[in-house]
Protein backbone atom coordinates (compact mmCIF):
# COMPACT_ATOMS: atom_id res chain seq x y z
CA UNK A 1 0.00 0.00 0.00
CA UNK A 2 0.88 3.53 -0.48
CA UNK A 3 0.94 5.60 2.35
CA UNK A 4 1.36 9.36 2.77
CA UNK A 5 2.21 10.52 6.47
CA UNK A 6 1.80 14.41 7.14
CA UNK A 7 4.04 16.06 9.76
CA UNK A 8 7.76 16.35 10.23
CA UNK A 9 8.05 15.24 14.17
CA UNK A 10 9.74 12.18 15.36
CA UNK A 11 5.83 11.24 16.06
CA UNK A 12 5.73 11.51 11.99
CA UNK A 13 9.12 9.49 11.70
CA UNK A 14 7.97 6.75 13.80
CA UNK A 15 5.03 6.16 11.70
CA UNK A 16 7.17 6.21 9.35
CA UNK A 17 9.08 3.50 10.53
CA UNK A 18 6.53 1.47 11.23
CA UNK A 19 4.17 1.37 8.24
CA UNK A 20 7.60 1.19 6.25
CA UNK A 21 8.41 -2.69 7.71
CA UNK A 22 5.58 -3.30 5.43
CA UNK A 23 4.45 -0.52 2.81
CA UNK A 24 6.00 2.29 0.52
CA UNK A 25 6.14 5.37 2.48
CA UNK A 26 5.80 9.23 1.63
CA UNK A 27 6.16 12.13 3.81
CA UNK A 28 5.07 15.55 3.86
CA UNK A 29 7.28 17.57 4.39
CA UNK A 30 8.85 14.61 6.66
CA UNK A 31 12.45 14.88 7.84
CA UNK A 32 15.67 13.76 7.42
CA UNK A 33 15.35 10.98 9.09
CA UNK A 34 11.61 9.93 7.26
CA UNK A 35 14.11 10.41 3.99
CA UNK A 36 15.74 7.74 4.56
CA UNK A 37 12.19 5.28 3.87
CA UNK A 38 11.43 6.62 0.61
CA UNK A 39 10.27 10.21 -0.40
CA UNK A 40 9.86 13.56 1.42
CA UNK A 41 7.28 15.91 -0.51
CA UNK A 42 7.95 19.48 0.13
CA UNK A 43 4.30 20.31 1.08
CA UNK A 44 3.29 21.81 4.41
CA UNK A 45 0.54 20.15 6.31
CA UNK A 46 -1.41 23.62 6.63
CA UNK A 47 -1.14 24.11 3.08
CA UNK A 48 -4.17 21.25 2.09
CA UNK A 49 -4.02 21.98 -1.44
CA UNK A 50 -0.65 20.97 -1.68
CA UNK A 51 -1.84 17.82 0.50
CA UNK A 52 -4.53 17.10 -1.58
CA UNK A 53 -2.58 17.37 -4.88
CA UNK A 54 0.47 15.40 -3.31
CA UNK A 55 -1.80 12.26 -2.58
CA UNK A 56 -3.22 12.29 -5.77
CA UNK A 57 -0.30 12.86 -7.47
CA UNK A 58 1.48 9.64 -5.15
CA UNK A 59 -1.65 7.35 -6.09
CA UNK A 60 -1.60 7.30 -2.09
CA UNK A 61 -3.98 4.77 -1.06
CA UNK A 62 -3.94 6.11 2.49
CA UNK A 63 -3.00 9.26 4.50
CA UNK A 64 -2.34 9.52 8.15
CA UNK A 65 -2.22 13.30 9.55
CA UNK A 66 0.21 13.64 12.66
CA UNK A 67 -0.19 16.69 14.00
CA UNK A 68 -2.92 18.60 14.72
CA UNK A 69 -2.98 22.14 13.55
CA UNK A 70 -3.50 20.44 10.10
CA UNK A 71 -6.69 18.14 11.45
CA UNK A 72 -7.78 21.84 13.65
CA UNK A 73 -7.79 23.50 9.74
CA UNK A 74 -10.30 20.75 7.89
CA UNK A 75 -7.30 18.63 6.00
CA UNK A 76 -9.11 15.27 6.57
CA UNK A 77 -12.43 17.01 5.56
CA UNK A 78 -10.43 18.02 2.39
CA UNK A 79 -8.92 15.02 1.69
CA UNK A 80 -12.40 12.75 2.62
CA UNK A 81 -14.02 15.09 -0.61
CA UNK A 82 -11.34 14.04 -2.79
CA UNK A 83 -11.96 10.81 -2.59
CA UNK A 84 -8.92 9.93 -0.27
CA UNK A 85 -8.85 7.81 2.24
CA UNK A 86 -7.75 9.33 5.79
CA UNK A 87 -6.64 8.67 9.16
CA UNK A 88 -7.60 11.57 11.45
CA UNK A 89 -10.52 13.23 12.40
CA UNK A 90 -12.23 16.45 10.82
CA UNK A 91 -12.58 19.67 11.81
CA UNK A 92 -15.71 19.48 13.70
CA UNK A 93 -14.48 16.51 15.75
CA UNK A 94 -10.48 17.92 16.44
CA UNK A 95 -12.38 20.89 17.93
CA UNK A 96 -11.77 18.34 20.75
CA UNK A 97 -8.62 19.77 21.00
CA UNK A 98 -8.36 22.76 19.18
CA UNK A 99 -10.79 24.33 22.04
CA UNK A 100 -10.30 23.23 25.17
CA UNK A 101 -13.47 25.21 26.13
CA UNK A 102 -15.76 23.27 23.61
CA UNK A 103 -13.92 20.02 25.37
CA UNK A 104 -14.56 21.01 28.23
CA UNK A 105 -17.87 21.72 27.80
CA UNK A 106 -18.30 18.40 26.02
CA UNK A 107 -17.18 16.36 28.68
CA UNK A 108 -19.12 18.32 31.13
CA UNK A 109 -22.16 17.32 29.10
CA UNK A 110 -21.67 14.04 28.73
CA UNK A 111 -20.45 13.11 32.32
CA UNK A 112 -17.02 12.44 32.11
CA UNK A 113 -14.96 12.81 35.22
CA UNK A 114 -12.55 16.19 35.00
CA UNK A 115 -11.45 19.14 37.20
CA UNK A 116 -13.57 21.58 38.34
CA UNK A 117 -13.36 24.31 35.87
CA UNK A 118 -14.36 28.07 35.21
CA UNK A 119 -13.95 30.06 31.62
CA UNK A 120 -12.97 33.20 31.18
CA UNK A 121 -13.21 36.10 28.53
CA UNK A 122 -12.44 38.87 30.27
CA UNK A 123 -9.35 40.09 32.93
CA UNK A 124 -12.10 41.79 35.77
CA UNK A 125 -13.63 38.25 36.27
CA UNK A 126 -10.27 36.33 36.10
CA UNK A 127 -9.23 38.82 38.89
CA UNK A 128 -12.25 38.22 41.27
CA UNK A 129 -11.81 34.43 40.44
CA UNK A 130 -7.72 34.18 41.67
CA UNK A 131 -8.58 36.15 44.62
CA UNK A 132 -11.49 34.56 45.97
CA UNK A 133 -9.26 31.24 45.37
CA UNK A 134 -6.75 33.03 48.40
CA UNK A 135 -3.78 31.00 46.85
CA UNK A 136 -5.15 28.07 46.31
CA UNK A 137 -3.07 25.87 43.47
CA UNK A 138 -4.67 26.82 40.11
CA UNK A 139 -4.21 25.05 36.63
CA UNK A 140 -4.56 28.03 33.93
CA UNK A 141 -5.12 27.07 30.45
CA UNK A 142 -5.17 28.78 26.43
CA UNK A 143 -8.34 27.15 25.38
CA UNK A 144 -6.83 26.88 21.76
CA UNK A 145 -3.46 25.24 20.16
CA UNK A 146 -0.35 26.23 22.31
CA UNK A 147 1.85 23.54 21.06
CA UNK A 148 2.28 22.13 24.91
CA UNK A 149 2.86 25.94 26.13
CA UNK A 150 -1.20 27.24 27.00
CA UNK A 151 -0.90 25.66 30.23
CA UNK A 152 0.46 27.39 33.86
CA UNK A 153 0.14 25.48 37.39
CA UNK A 154 1.07 28.16 39.80
CA UNK A 155 -0.36 29.37 43.41
CA UNK A 156 0.89 32.52 43.14
CA UNK A 157 -1.78 35.04 42.14
CA UNK A 158 0.21 37.43 40.72
CA UNK A 159 1.69 34.90 38.13
CA UNK A 160 -1.43 33.53 37.47
CA UNK A 161 -3.01 37.07 36.93
CA UNK A 162 0.37 37.59 34.34
CA UNK A 163 -0.32 34.81 32.29
CA UNK A 164 -4.30 34.80 32.22
CA UNK A 165 -4.31 38.11 30.90
CA UNK A 166 -1.93 37.48 28.15
CA UNK A 167 -4.10 35.09 26.89
CA UNK A 168 -6.94 37.00 27.64
CA UNK A 169 -5.68 39.48 24.78
CA UNK A 170 -6.16 36.83 21.95
CA UNK A 171 -8.38 33.66 23.52
CA UNK A 172 -10.62 31.96 26.09
CA UNK A 173 -8.66 31.01 29.44
CA UNK A 174 -9.80 27.77 31.52
CA UNK A 175 -9.23 27.76 35.09
CA UNK A 176 -8.97 24.41 36.95
CA UNK A 177 -8.99 22.82 40.08
CA UNK A 178 -5.22 21.38 40.52
CA UNK A 179 -5.62 17.53 40.56
CA UNK A 180 -3.23 15.56 42.14
CA UNK A 181 -2.07 12.08 41.19
CA UNK A 182 -0.38 10.08 38.30
CA UNK A 183 -0.59 10.61 34.79
CA UNK A 184 -1.71 8.51 31.90
CA UNK A 185 -1.82 9.35 28.12
CA UNK A 186 -4.26 6.87 26.95
CA UNK A 187 -4.86 5.98 23.23
CA UNK A 188 -7.62 4.72 21.55
CA UNK A 189 -8.09 3.72 17.88
CA UNK A 190 -11.59 4.82 16.60
CA UNK A 191 -13.48 3.78 13.26
CA UNK A 192 -16.42 5.82 13.67
CA UNK A 193 -18.35 3.02 15.41
CA UNK A 194 -15.81 0.71 17.36
CA UNK A 195 -13.09 1.81 19.10
CA UNK A 196 -9.88 -0.14 20.43
CA UNK A 197 -7.82 0.93 23.08
CA UNK A 198 -3.94 0.72 23.29
CA UNK A 199 -1.23 -0.03 26.18
CA UNK A 200 -1.31 3.03 28.38
CA UNK A 201 2.03 5.59 28.04
CA UNK A 202 3.19 7.88 30.51
CA UNK A 203 4.89 10.98 29.56
CA UNK A 204 7.51 13.56 30.88
CA UNK A 205 6.13 16.66 30.20
CA UNK A 206 8.28 19.06 32.81
CA UNK A 207 11.68 19.78 31.53
CA UNK A 208 13.59 18.91 34.86
CA UNK A 209 14.81 15.98 36.35
CA UNK A 210 12.26 14.96 39.30
CA UNK A 211 9.00 16.98 37.41
CA UNK A 212 11.05 20.28 38.08
CA UNK A 213 10.96 23.03 36.01
CA UNK A 214 8.70 24.55 32.76
CA UNK A 215 6.33 22.32 30.57
CA UNK A 216 7.16 21.36 27.76
CA UNK A 217 5.20 19.12 24.87
CA UNK A 218 7.44 15.67 26.43
CA UNK A 219 10.76 14.92 27.58
CA UNK A 220 10.04 11.36 27.67
CA UNK A 221 7.60 8.25 27.75
CA UNK A 222 7.50 5.17 28.53
CA UNK A 223 4.58 2.23 27.57
CA UNK A 224 3.40 0.15 29.19
CA UNK A 225 2.85 1.82 32.65
CA UNK A 226 2.28 -0.97 35.36
CA UNK A 227 -0.08 1.26 37.30
CA UNK A 228 -2.24 1.03 34.86
CA UNK A 229 -3.67 -2.62 35.16
CA UNK A 230 -6.68 -3.88 34.25
CA UNK A 231 -9.44 -3.10 36.58
CA UNK A 232 -7.70 0.54 36.00
CA UNK A 233 -7.65 0.55 32.31
CA UNK A 234 -11.55 -1.10 32.96
CA UNK A 235 -12.69 1.81 35.00
CA UNK A 236 -10.99 4.59 32.50
CA UNK A 237 -12.57 2.89 29.67
CA UNK A 238 -16.22 2.82 31.45
CA UNK A 239 -15.75 6.59 33.01
CA UNK A 240 -14.35 7.80 30.60
CA UNK A 241 -13.74 6.37 27.31
CA UNK A 242 -16.76 5.16 26.52
CA UNK A 243 -19.32 8.01 27.54
CA UNK A 244 -16.38 10.02 25.11
CA UNK A 245 -16.87 7.59 21.93
CA UNK A 246 -20.98 7.45 22.74
CA UNK A 247 -21.16 11.17 23.27
CA UNK A 248 -19.59 11.94 19.92
CA UNK A 249 -21.80 9.66 18.24
CA UNK A 250 -25.03 11.38 19.47
CA UNK A 251 -23.66 14.75 18.80
CA UNK A 252 -22.56 13.45 14.93
CA UNK A 253 -18.69 14.54 15.71
CA UNK A 254 -17.27 10.93 13.31
CA UNK A 255 -14.70 10.04 14.26
CA UNK A 256 -11.81 8.05 12.55
CA UNK A 257 -8.16 8.03 14.07
CA UNK A 258 -6.72 8.00 17.21
CA UNK A 259 -7.91 10.30 20.36
CA UNK A 260 -5.71 10.40 22.90
CA UNK A 261 -7.41 11.07 26.23
CA UNK A 262 -4.65 12.65 28.92
CA UNK A 263 -5.89 10.90 32.40
CA UNK A 264 -4.92 11.74 36.13
CA UNK A 265 -5.53 8.97 38.16
CA UNK A 266 -6.73 10.69 41.57
CA UNK A 267 -8.08 9.53 45.28
CA UNK A 268 -11.49 10.04 43.73
CA UNK A 269 -10.79 8.02 40.40
CA UNK A 270 -9.24 9.06 36.78
CA UNK A 271 -10.38 12.29 35.75
CA UNK A 272 -9.79 13.56 31.92
CA UNK A 273 -7.10 16.42 31.88
CA UNK A 274 -7.66 16.80 27.93
CA UNK A 275 -8.71 15.44 24.73
CA UNK A 276 -5.68 15.34 21.59
CA UNK A 277 -7.05 14.02 18.55
CA UNK A 278 -4.11 12.43 17.55
CA UNK A 279 -1.27 10.52 18.53
CA UNK A 280 0.93 11.60 21.41
CA UNK A 281 4.43 12.98 20.79
CA UNK A 282 6.85 11.62 22.50
CA UNK A 283 4.66 8.36 23.32
CA UNK A 284 3.89 7.13 19.94
CA UNK A 285 8.27 6.73 19.57
CA UNK A 286 7.55 4.56 22.62
CA UNK A 287 3.96 2.44 21.58
CA UNK A 288 4.73 1.87 18.16
CA UNK A 289 8.05 -0.36 18.42
CA UNK A 290 5.63 -2.51 20.58
CA UNK A 291 3.21 -3.40 18.21
CA UNK A 292 3.11 -7.14 16.76
CA UNK A 293 1.44 -6.31 13.55
CA UNK A 294 0.86 -4.27 10.65
CA UNK A 295 0.25 -0.75 11.76
CA UNK A 296 -0.67 0.01 8.08
CA UNK A 297 -3.80 -2.57 7.87
CA UNK A 298 -4.74 -1.08 11.35
CA UNK A 299 -5.29 2.47 10.20
CA UNK A 300 -6.21 1.56 6.86
CA UNK A 301 -9.34 -0.44 8.65
CA UNK A 302 -9.99 2.55 10.91
CA UNK A 303 -10.14 5.43 8.15
CA UNK A 304 -12.66 2.63 5.85
CA UNK A 305 -14.74 2.55 8.93
CA UNK A 306 -13.46 -1.13 9.09
CA UNK A 307 -11.89 -1.83 12.56
CA UNK A 308 -14.82 -3.58 14.23
CA UNK A 309 -13.71 -5.78 16.79
CA UNK A 310 -10.01 -5.99 16.24
CA UNK A 311 -7.97 -6.14 18.97
CA UNK A 312 -4.03 -4.98 17.67
CA UNK A 313 -1.22 -7.34 19.04
CA UNK A 314 1.88 -5.92 21.25
CA UNK A 315 4.68 -7.46 22.13
CA UNK A 316 4.86 -7.06 26.15
CA UNK A 317 7.86 -5.71 25.61
CA UNK A 318 8.63 -2.38 27.58
CA UNK A 319 10.31 0.83 25.60
CA UNK A 320 11.57 3.92 27.02
CA UNK A 321 12.28 6.98 24.50
CA UNK A 322 14.57 9.76 25.88
CA UNK A 323 13.70 13.45 23.83
CA UNK A 324 16.89 14.77 22.69
CA UNK A 325 16.20 19.11 23.07
CA UNK A 326 18.08 21.97 21.71
CA UNK A 327 19.70 24.46 24.53
CA UNK A 328 16.94 26.48 25.78
CA UNK A 329 14.08 24.65 24.88
CA UNK A 330 11.46 24.98 25.80
CA UNK A 331 12.35 28.55 25.79
CA UNK A 332 13.79 30.27 22.87
CA UNK A 333 16.58 28.03 20.83
CA UNK A 334 17.97 28.22 18.35
CA UNK A 335 18.07 26.46 15.35
CA UNK A 336 19.95 24.24 12.55
CA UNK A 337 22.76 23.29 14.63
CA UNK A 338 25.41 20.59 13.14
CA UNK A 339 24.67 17.32 14.63
CA UNK A 340 27.73 15.52 14.93
CA UNK A 341 29.30 12.06 13.38
CA UNK A 342 28.05 9.75 16.32
CA UNK A 343 24.99 9.83 15.38
CA UNK A 344 25.09 6.91 12.89
CA UNK A 345 26.21 4.52 15.51
CA UNK A 346 23.97 1.54 15.08
CA UNK A 347 21.27 1.27 17.33
CA UNK A 348 20.56 -2.32 16.27
CA UNK A 349 17.03 -4.12 16.50
CA UNK A 350 16.44 -3.05 20.54
CA UNK A 351 16.91 1.22 19.88
CA UNK A 352 15.53 3.31 17.27
CA UNK A 353 16.58 6.84 17.14
CA UNK A 354 13.48 8.88 15.62
CA UNK A 355 14.37 12.91 14.12
CA UNK A 356 11.86 15.93 14.45
CA UNK A 357 12.35 18.57 11.68
CA UNK A 358 16.18 17.65 10.88
CA UNK A 359 17.63 18.77 7.44
CA UNK A 360 20.55 18.05 5.35
CA UNK A 361 22.65 21.16 4.02
CA UNK A 362 23.65 21.61 0.57
CA UNK A 363 26.79 19.84 2.16
CA UNK A 364 25.13 16.84 3.22
CA UNK A 365 25.48 17.74 6.83
CA UNK A 366 22.63 17.03 9.29
CA UNK A 367 21.15 20.17 11.30
CA UNK A 368 18.89 20.39 13.98
CA UNK A 369 15.01 22.19 13.21
CA UNK A 370 13.73 22.64 16.32
CA UNK A 371 13.50 22.72 20.14
CA UNK A 372 13.02 18.51 20.56
CA UNK A 373 15.46 17.58 17.86
CA UNK A 374 15.36 13.47 18.55
CA UNK A 375 13.74 11.06 20.67
CA UNK A 376 15.97 7.81 21.33
CA UNK A 377 14.18 4.52 21.79
CA UNK A 378 15.41 1.70 24.11
CA UNK A 379 12.81 -1.77 24.02
CA UNK A 380 13.53 -4.43 26.22
CA UNK A 381 12.16 -7.27 28.52
CA UNK A 382 11.88 -5.10 31.23
CA UNK A 383 12.02 -1.31 31.87
CA UNK A 384 16.05 -1.13 33.27
CA UNK A 385 17.07 -2.87 29.66
CA UNK A 386 14.89 -0.55 27.96
CA UNK A 387 16.52 1.95 29.58
CA UNK A 388 20.01 1.75 29.28
CA UNK A 389 19.48 1.05 25.42
CA UNK A 390 17.99 4.50 24.90
CA UNK A 391 20.47 6.30 27.34
CA UNK A 392 23.23 4.80 25.30
CA UNK A 393 21.93 5.88 21.86
CA UNK A 394 20.99 9.48 23.28
CA UNK A 395 24.63 9.80 24.57
CA UNK A 396 25.73 8.90 20.89
CA UNK A 397 23.71 12.03 19.79
CA UNK A 398 26.32 14.97 19.70
CA UNK A 399 25.63 18.30 18.78
CA UNK A 400 26.48 22.29 20.96
CA UNK A 401 24.07 22.18 24.19
CA UNK A 402 21.93 18.92 23.17
CA UNK A 403 20.42 18.10 26.63
CA UNK A 404 17.74 15.32 28.15
CA UNK A 405 16.12 14.30 30.88
CA UNK A 406 18.57 11.60 33.14
CA UNK A 407 15.24 10.30 34.36
CA UNK A 408 12.80 8.80 31.72
CA UNK A 409 10.61 5.88 33.42
CA UNK A 410 12.11 6.38 37.19
CA UNK A 411 9.09 7.77 38.53
CA UNK A 412 7.02 4.87 37.38
CA UNK A 413 9.40 2.10 37.61
CA UNK A 414 12.37 3.42 40.19
CA UNK A 415 12.23 2.50 43.56
P1 LIG B 1 -3.07 19.74 29.08
O1 LIG B 1 -2.53 20.46 27.88
O2 LIG B 1 -4.46 20.11 29.43
O3 LIG B 1 -2.82 18.26 29.06
O4 LIG B 1 -2.10 20.18 30.27
C1 LIG B 1 -0.70 19.95 30.22
C2 LIG B 1 -0.21 19.29 31.49
O5 LIG B 1 -0.52 20.10 32.62
C3 LIG B 1 -0.89 17.95 31.77
O6 LIG B 1 -0.29 16.91 31.07
C4 LIG B 1 -0.74 17.85 33.27
O7 LIG B 1 0.57 17.39 33.62
C5 LIG B 1 -0.89 19.28 33.72
N1 LIG B 1 -2.30 19.54 34.07
C6 LIG B 1 -3.30 19.93 33.23
N2 LIG B 1 -4.45 20.11 33.89
C7 LIG B 1 -4.21 19.82 35.17
C8 LIG B 1 -5.01 19.81 36.36
N3 LIG B 1 -6.30 20.17 36.34
N4 LIG B 1 -4.40 19.44 37.51
C9 LIG B 1 -3.09 19.10 37.56
N5 LIG B 1 -2.29 19.11 36.47
C10 LIG B 1 -2.82 19.45 35.29
N1 LIG C 1 2.93 14.28 24.76
C1 LIG C 1 1.74 15.02 24.86
C2 LIG C 1 1.15 15.40 23.58
O1 LIG C 1 1.46 14.84 22.53
O2 LIG C 1 0.31 16.29 23.59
Amino acid sequence: MKILIVGSGAREHALAWSFAKRHQVACAPGNAGTAGFGLNVAADGEDTAAIVAAARELGSELVVVGPEVPLAAGLVDALSAAGLAAFGPGKAAAALESSKSFARAFSERRGVPCARTARFSDPAALERFVDESRGARLVLKKSGLAAGKGVLESDDPAELLAFGREILRSDELLAEEYLVGRELSVFALCDGKDYAILPACADHKKAGPGDTGPNTGGMGAVCPVPYADEATMARIEREIIEPSFRGMAAEGLSYRGVLFFGVMLTASGPKLLEYNVRFGDPETQSLLPLLAEDLGELCLAVARGKLGHRRPRFTGETACGVVIAAPGYPGPYPKGIVVGERLEVAAGGNASLFHASTSLDAEGKLRTGGGRCFTAVGIGPDWESARSRAYALADGVRFEGAWFRPDIGEKIFGR
